[in-house]
C-alpha cells in the first residue's frame, strides 16, 4: 500500500491566508527552512491504480496538481479520475470542502458516519455532488468496510472506522450545550486502520481530543500511524496571541507534556508516527526549532506535503 500525504496542514493550511504570525510570517518571507502546506488530506492506493482519498481540502485542485498520481491518466478516457472513493473522518470544513471542487458529473463514492452524511445532505450545497452519480455510503462505526469504486469493484482496500473523542464540527456547535460538548455525537470525529489484502495497516487519525485506554489498545503495536499534530502545546495559539481557543476546547489533543500525545504514543510499539493536520502556529513546523528535535527524537516524522509511506 502507498499513503501520500497530500495535504498536511490543519484548517487554514500554512500559511494561512490572513496570518501574519512568526511561522506564517517566514513562509510570506521565503525562509526556505519551512515548508508551505496545504490542508489535511491524505491519499492512498493498495492496487497502484485506484486511489483513496481520505478528507477532501479546501486546496485538493493544487493537491491534484502536485500529485500526478491523482490526474487523468494519459490515454484515459476524455473525462476521467483514478480517484475512486473519498472517506470523510469528519465534517470539518478543512476535510469537507474539498468536495465543491470534485463535481463535474464524475462517478466516485463518498463514505462517511450517518453523522457526517447528515452533515451533507443538510447542506445542499453538496447536492452539486449528484447523489446519483456520486454515491453516499455509510461507514458503520467498529466494522470493516470494503472500499468500492462507483461500479462496485474493489479497490483493494478495507477500512474499519471507530469513534474517537473529539468534538462536532466547528460550525455546527450548539453553543447552548457547551457542558456537553457542544453537542458532539458519536460518529462525529472518526479514526480509520486503512490496510491492503496481504499487507500491514495504517491508522489514520488526523483528529484526536484524548487516548484513552480503548484507543492505545487499538494502536498497540501497530505498524503505522498518522496522528493529530494541531497543536505543541495545549494554549499555543493564546500565547501565540491568535486566537482564544485551546488544543481542547478545539477537540485537538496537544503534542507535548503530560498526557500529550508524545507521551501517550510513546510505549505502544506503534513502528511509523508521523503527525498531520499540523496548525500554523505549532513550532514543529521550524525544522531548526527545538520542538521539531524533540519530535524527531521520540521517533516521530512531522508530515509535508507530497510524503510517502509505503506499507
Ligand atoms: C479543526 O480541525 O479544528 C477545524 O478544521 C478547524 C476549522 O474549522 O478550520
Ligand atoms: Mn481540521
Amino acid at each position: 500500500m502507498r499513503l501520500k500525504i497530500i495535504g498536511s496542514a490543519a484548517g487554514g493550511g500554512f500559511p494561512q491566508w490572513n496570518c501574519n504570525y512568526r511561522l506564517s510570517r517566514r513562509v510570506w518571507d521565503g525562509d526556505p527552512n519551512l515548508r508551505a502546506r496545504t490542508q489535511s488530506s491524505l491519499a492512498a492506493t493498495a492496487n497502484g491504480n485506484d486511489w483513496v482519498l481520505f478528507n477532501a481540502s479546501p486546496d485538493i485542485r493544487q493537491q491534484i496538481a502536485f500529485t500526478p498520481e491523482l490526474q487523468p491518466q494519459p490515454g484515459g478516457p476524455l473525462r476521467s479520475t483514478p480517484i475512486r472513493a473519498v472517506v470523510l473522518t469528519n465534517a470539518d470544513v478543512d476535510h469537507i470542502a474539498g468536495l465543491l471542487s470534485l463535481r463535474e458529473r464524475e462517478p466516485f463514492v463518498i463514505y462517511a458516519t450517518g453523522r457526517v452524511l447528515e452533515v451533507l445532505a443538510s447542506n445542499s450545497i453538496f447536492n452539486v455532488l449528484d447523489p446519483e452519480v456520486v454515491q453516499r455510503r455509510e461507514l458503520p462505526l467498529g466494522k470493516s468496510t470494503d472500499i468500492l469504486d462507483a461500479c462496485g469493484k474493489p479497490v483493494g482496500m478495507t477500512i474499519e472506522s471507530f469513534a474517537v473523542p473529539g468534538k462536532v464540527a466547528l460550525f455546527l456547535e450548539d453553543r447552548s450545550k457547551a457542558d456537553e460538548g457542544f453537542g458532539t455525537r458519536e460518529g462525529d470525529t472518526i479514526g480509520l486502520r486503512i490496510a491492503s489484502e496481504n499487507g500491514p495497516a495504517a491508522f489514520y487519525i488526523p483528529g484526536c481530543a484524548r487516548i484513552d485506554a480503548t484507543l492505545e489498545d487499538r494502536l498497540s503495536g501497530a505498524e503505522c500511524l498518522l496522528f493529530d499534530g494541531t497543536v505543541y502545546t495545549d494554549d499555543e495559539m493564546i500565547t501565540a496571541g491568535v486566537g482564544a481557543k485551546t488544543g481542547a476546547r478545539m477537540g485537538h489533543l496537544h503534542m507535548a507534556g503530560e498526557g500529550g500525545s508524545l507521551a501517550a504514543l510513546a510505549d505502544l510499539g506503534i513502528r511509523k508516527r508521523i503527525y498531520v493536520h499540523i496548525n500554523n502556529t505549532n513550532p514543529v513546523l521550524d525544522a531548526a526549532s527545538p520542538e521539531h528535535a524533540a519530535v524527531i527524537a521520540a521517533g516521530w516524522r512531522v508530515a509535508f506535503d507530497g510524503m510517502e509511506v509505503r506499507l
